[in-house]
């Protein structure tokens, strides 16, 4: 069949409509724009996060509050517990960048990294690629031996992970990015000028941000590091812009919020405004909860006592505030220098992941619902499945609530059912509560048949809300 001058008129038409559509459906570099981008649907569905903060603060490994501030806390605060702890620990004269010889990774194994993030059930991995000290995780161009390939390690601790994660699991694999440094005299140097001149964003920040997306490909950029200075200083949105229309991940990369000193909450793919931000109610745009094990600290601490950990009770109950209220939770972990994660934090993550088996319907790709926590019991978060219109209630706390357990937010209807995921022996009755709401009995489960420990999710279909 041949075509006719008219028809591939029309196609030639067709065609540079679609071209043009294109070219003027890119991003400008302003946040107007860019704030305009919808978020790739894998972010929200996600959920679950863990972000490893891995350093050379990872070498004294010691503090209280945010133990990578060490550098910090020693020669910039100079507070006098860790003046003194490294005159205690360390032969007189020591320096910071002295402790980088000592950080070997020599138990370092990402595969074994890898099978601990699969088994806690996290959809994606965010590692610090550079904190405010400036040490690269990668042996990156422009930090010529301040980075893992020339000294200590002498590895691309990035980029084996990055490999270790694609070949052995779907995890999206995204990376923390500090963009100021605290010590470095040319970031320095802009900022005694005001800020008016841009040679670190030039010669540093720039081309690292650059080569971490060509060279690694990651899907999330969380950046840090921002406050000090303007988003035009730190040429965020020619930056974004880049991402966004012409760099390998464009069409499922994702970036937070920590762009320049007025960005935080304000712009950006997702919002995090402030570490462990959980508002315990719901946002109108997508947010993180970037929160710790070590409830005083994202770098690994050797003098953090049990207690300093969160426990899976709390732990849980955070997961179901957050992702009620329309968050994701970023779990960070802190390894230590050899290489290792240690124990207490894999148990954490393995339970985590344990606890999602059962309870992940109500979690992976959940909508928030009408209602974010019960009316009538404390500590009960809800989730919502369009798929199957389901409402899920999470009960936290770490009390199974055998007996009678009333709820204010679910009316039900006749058609109404109430399970408890990953327990066979439902479903439950129930009465309708007179002042709205619902009765659930339920019964006694027995300890062998019991699904999950520390909090407990009830499902809910054909609710007449
Ligand atoms: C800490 O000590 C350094 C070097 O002596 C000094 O430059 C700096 O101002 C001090 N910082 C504070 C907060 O005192
Ligand atoms: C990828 O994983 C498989 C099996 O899990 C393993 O045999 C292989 O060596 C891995 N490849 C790399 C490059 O790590
Ligand atoms: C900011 O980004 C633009 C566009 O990529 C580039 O032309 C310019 O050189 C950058 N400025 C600095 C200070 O890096
Ligand atoms: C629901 O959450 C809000 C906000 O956190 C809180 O003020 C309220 O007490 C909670 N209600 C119950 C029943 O837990």
């Amino acid at each position: 069949m041949a075509l006719s001058y008219a028809r591939l008129g029309f196609y030639i038409v067709l065609f540079s409509f679609i071209t043009l559509q294109s070219i003027d459906s890119k991003f400008a570099p302003t946040w107007d724009s860019l704030d305009k981008r919808p978020l790739p649907q894998w972010f929200d569905d996600s959920k679950v996060g863990i972000l490893i903060c891995w350093g050379v603060y990872s070498v004294p490994a010691w503090g209280g509050w945010g133990a990578e501030w060490f550098w910090w806390w020693w020669k910039g605060a100079n507070q006098t517990k860790y003046i003194d702890y490294m005159s205690q620990t360390y032969p007189p004269g020591v320096t910071f960048q002295d402790l980088a010889a000592s950080w070997r990774a020599q138990l370092y194994d990402p595969n074994e990294w890898a099978d601990i993030f699969k088994a806690a059930g996290a959809k994606y991995v965010v590692l610090t690629s550079k904190h405010h000290e400036g040490f690269t995780l990668w042996p990156s161009k422009v930090s010529w031996n301040w980075n893992a390939m020339d000294v200590g390690p002498k590895r691309d601790l990035l980029g084996d992970l990055a490999v270790a994660i694609r070949n052995r699991t779907d995890i999206h694999f995204g990376l923390y990015h500090s963009l100021f440094e605290w010590f470095n005299p040319i970031y320095l140097k802009d900022k005694a000028n005001k800020f008016t001149t841009q040679d670190f964003v030039k010669t540093k920040t720039g081309p690292e941000l650059y080569e971490l997306v060509n060279k690694y490909q990651p899907e999330l950029i969380w950046s840090d590091g921002e406050w000090e200075a303007e988003d035009t200083y730190w040429n965020s949105t020619n930056f974004i812009a880049w991402l966004y229309n012409d760099s390998p991940v464009k069409n499922k990369v994702v970036v937070n919020d920590r762009w320049g000193s007025r960005t935080l909450c304000k712009h950006g793919d997702y919002y995090t405004c402030q570490d462990r931000y959980n508002p315990g109610k719901l946002q109108n745009h997508k947010w993180e909860n970037a929160m710790t094990i070590d409830k005083l600290s994202w770098g690994y601490r050797r003098n953090a006592p049990l207690s300093d950990y969160l426990t899976m009770v709390e732990l849980t109950t955070t997961i179901a505030e957050t992702i009620s209220c329309g968050g994701n939770i970023l779990v960070n972990i802190g390894p230590t220098a050899d290489g290792r994660i240690p124990p207490i934090f894999e148990e954490r993550l393995r339970q985590m992941g344990q606890w999602l088996k059962v309870n992940g319907e109500a979690i992976y790709g959940s909508k928030p619902w009408a209602f974010q926590n019960d009316t009538a019991t404390h500590g009960v978060w809800y989730t919502y499945q369009k798929a199957t219109d389901s409402v899920y209630a999470i009960v936290t706390g770490g009390k199974m609530p055998f007996g009678k357990l009333m709820l204010g937010a679910p009316n039900p209807s006749p058609g109404t059912q109430v399970t408890l995921l990953g327990y066979t022996g439902g479903p439950f009755r129930f009465d309708r509560n007179p002042p709205g709401g619902i009765a659930i009995d339920v019964p006694a489960i027995p300890a062998s048949q019991m699904p999950c420990d520390w909090a407990w999710t009830f499902k809910f279909t054909q609710l007449a809300n």
